[in-house]
């Protein structure tokens, strides 16, 4: 497994991982808003749109011996309502991680990388929020030692959970 940054080339596996995993919670459809919206984000970055540059918008994807995308990781400056949760002035935040398959190891493979690459960037923290409807998944952070640092009330009367990790 190879982990580097996205190209535009990617763009339609990137899509189709999101479309895996953004589906409509009571029909099960994929969800196309949340799809486009995401997948995007990610097409700004690679292009390296205005917007994607002053919050730093940067993605890593996951891509296997046959060339195929298996995980996508997105960061940026941190949405304003997490600063409050940050404990240094040079924090990034993990917006998106998705891997096409679970226990693969590609989520740790994604995030050893992230913590170089944020590195050379001069970051010295990674913040996360995940919503409550990615809870199963909560665990993978607290095992990648991410420490609990929040909640989050979400519209939904259910929380979502934030953790960040110095590095
Ligand atoms: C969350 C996600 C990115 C993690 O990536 P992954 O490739 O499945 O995780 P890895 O295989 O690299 O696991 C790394 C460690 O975390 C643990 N782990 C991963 N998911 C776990 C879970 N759901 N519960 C408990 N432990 C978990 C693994 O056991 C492993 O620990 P180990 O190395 O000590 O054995 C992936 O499972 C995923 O895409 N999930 C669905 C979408 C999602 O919830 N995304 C996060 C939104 S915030």
């Amino acid at each position: 497994m190879e982990i580097r940054k996205a190209r535009k080339e990617d763009l339609e596996q990137i899509r189709n991982i999101y479309a895996q995993w953004y589906t409509d919670e009571s029909t099960g459809k994929p969800s196309e808003e949340d799809i486009s919206y995401f997948t995007k984000k990610i097409e700004d970055a690679i292009s390296k749109t205005e917007a994607s540059l002053q919050s730093d918008y940067y993605c890593l994807v996951a891509e296997n011996e046959k060339g195929k995308i298996i995980g996508i990781l997105g960061l940026r400056k941190p949405h304003h309502k997490l600063l409050p949760f940050t404990t240094t002035t040079n924090a990034m935040e993990i917006y998106s991680l998705f891997a096409l398959e679970r226990n693969m190891g590609v989520g740790r493979a994604l995030v050893h990388t992230l913590k170089n690459t944020a590195a050379i960037k001069k970051y010295k923290e990674i913040i996360v929020l995940s919503a409550n409807r990615w809870k199963e998944s909560w665990p993978f952070y607290d095992a990648l030692s991410f420490e609990r640092i929040g909640t989050l009330a979400e519209s939904n009367g259910k929380y979502s959970q934030l953790w960040h990790i110095l590095i």
